[in-house]
């Protein structure tokens, strides 16, 4: 095999992903189960990405139309494999021909696998000078997966559990479905490998012993267990998922992030938390949400793109999604903020208060059992319990409220949108807002007390 040395390489990676994925029993292609928040083939991809891989090509089958669709937008090929004939065959639907440099072959439920997993089996391949490398992992129990064949220390074939003998199946070094090589080794290898096993399949382990026997330079990795975690089950899924999760949690506590019991901290990989910030069990934090420091998060929050400045608390059991809290913010416990909610400075909202489309001002409190929708409440404006905004109309359309700053809005008020409360103006109990109030006025718009004495005969 000639290899020019000194210029980079270009790279590929080749990512099996058509198989059924049969013991998923579920109708989802398998390698869209999500992991911590994300399709686990998405996992795959971005380690790919990370890695400085440009030229990525999936190879799909069972589902494909689904997978194409979601992982299409992430900028890979790809590449129909029409029969799942084996992992040979699956290679080949890449169109080889067409690569040059080396490629990676990766399997798409891995989810574990991480940039700089790949970088270390580049940089091993290079440094060896290799023409073909397989990652190997010496696991406890190595159940279903390929043994590793080793002859006086050197990597001689992969030899499929399923055709093994019982002394075969002793050996604990397995091979985790990675391989790195020269385009050129597929391209002449790959043609040769014929389907004469128990499973009448083409397999990608037959390269290993046809390039060893045409005295290419062969050698296994050595990677670690994670590398080997393939998801078959949905209990597989589970732990791959509890695995991301416990990794994420060891990363952020290393950075000075303070967790009760990082074991029911569910962070997905994406999220940011500052040092210094407090985050109680059970907490849900998802996609691109980011949390400033010493902030605190209590119990069984689930909280989804959210933007949290600093020092703000969070209190049980809130639900937030697609918001902007700024600093000293505390909300909850118990409140639900929905998306383009934006809580102002200082603000405080309290519980059992709902909040869509609001601009929150600084300092303004809302602290208990309201809606606000499609609002605006100025700064320092103080909203009583039981206030509502009703934004949404007979003809199916929704309305503004806008309540200006220093306003006093006194309990059980409704504001029928659209309308305006301007600054510093007192909303009386019990009213139903229907038309403007200027600057520092009072409205009452409410039935009158009417008491009738002795009315009471008993
Ligand atoms: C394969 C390896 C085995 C290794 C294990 C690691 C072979 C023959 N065996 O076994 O040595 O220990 O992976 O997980 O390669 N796929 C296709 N098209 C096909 C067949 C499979 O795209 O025609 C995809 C699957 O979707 C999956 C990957 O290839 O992502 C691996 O296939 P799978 O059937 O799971 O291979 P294993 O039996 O696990
Ligand atoms: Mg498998």
């Amino acid at each position: 095999m000639k290899k020019d040395s000194g210029t980079p390489r270009a790279k590929t990676a080749i990512i099996l992903a058509a198989g059924k994925g049969t013991r998923m029993n579920s109708p989802l292609p398998k390698v869209l189960h999500p992991v911590a928040g994300r399709p686990m083939i998405a996992n795959v991809i971005e380690a790919c990405q990370s890695a400085g891989i440009t030229d990525i090509r999936v190879i799909v089958g069972h589902g494909q139309s689904l997978v194409k669709a979601v992982v299409e937008p992430l900028g890979v090929q790809c590449f129909s494999q029409v029969q799942q004939l084996g992992t040979a065959d699956a290679v080949r639907a890449a169109q080889i021909d067409s690569i040059e440099g080396d490629v990676i072959i990766l399997n798409g439920d891995h989810p574990l696998l991480e940039a700089s997993d790949l970088k270390h089996f580049f940089k091993t391949f290079h440094d060896e000078k290799l023409d073909l490398a397989v990652v190997t992992a010496v696991l406890k129990n190595p159940k279903e997966f390929g043994r590793i064949i080793r002859h006086q220390g050197s990597l001689k074939a992969i030899v499929e559990a399923r055709d093994a003998s019982s002394e075969t199946l002793k050996i604990r070094e397995v091979n985790t479905g990675v391989y790195i090589c020269q385009s050129d080794v597929l391209k002449d290898y790959l043609p040769k490998i014929q389907n004469k096993n128990i499973k009448g399949e083409y397999y990608l382990t037959d390269l290993i012993s046809l390039a060893i026997e045409d005295h290419c330079k062969v050698a296994p990795i050595l990677g670690s267990a994670k590398v080997a975690l393939g998801v078959n089950t949905q209990q597989e899924l589970a732990h791959a998922a509890r695995l991301v999760y416990r990794r994420k949690a060891r990363e952020l506590m290393e950075t000075g992030v303070l967790m009760l019991d990082p074991l029911t901290v569910y962070i997905e990989p994406s999220v940011v938390v500052s040092s210094g910030t407090v985050i109680h069990p059970n907490v849900h934090l998802k996609g691109s949400t980011q949390v400033g420091s010493f902030t605190v998060i209590e119990p069984n929050c689930f909280i989804v793109d959210t933007q949290i400045g600093e020092s703000v608390q969070i209190r049980a059991n809130s639900y937030l999604e697609k918001c902007l809290i700024k600093n000293k913010a505390s909300i909850g416990p118990f409140a639900r903020l929905r998306p383009e909610t934006e809580i102002g400075e200082g603000a405080h909202v309290g519980n059992f208060v709902e909040m869509k489309k609001v601009k929150f001002g600084d300092g303004a409190k809302a602290g208990h059992l309201t809606y606000l929708g499609d609002a605006e409440i100025g700064r320092e404006t103080n909203i009583g319990c039981g206030t509502i905004t009703c934004n949404y109309a007979l003809d199916k359309r929704k309305y503004k409220t806008k309540i200006g700053e220093r306003v006093f809005v006194g309990s059980d008020s409704q504001f029928v949108a659209p309308v305006e409360v301007g600054d510093d103006a007192v909303i009386a109990s019990g009213s139903t807002i229907t038309e403007n109030v200027p600057a520092r006025a009072l409205a009452v718009a409410r039935g009158k007390q009417y008491t009738k004495p002795n009315y009471n005969k008993k």
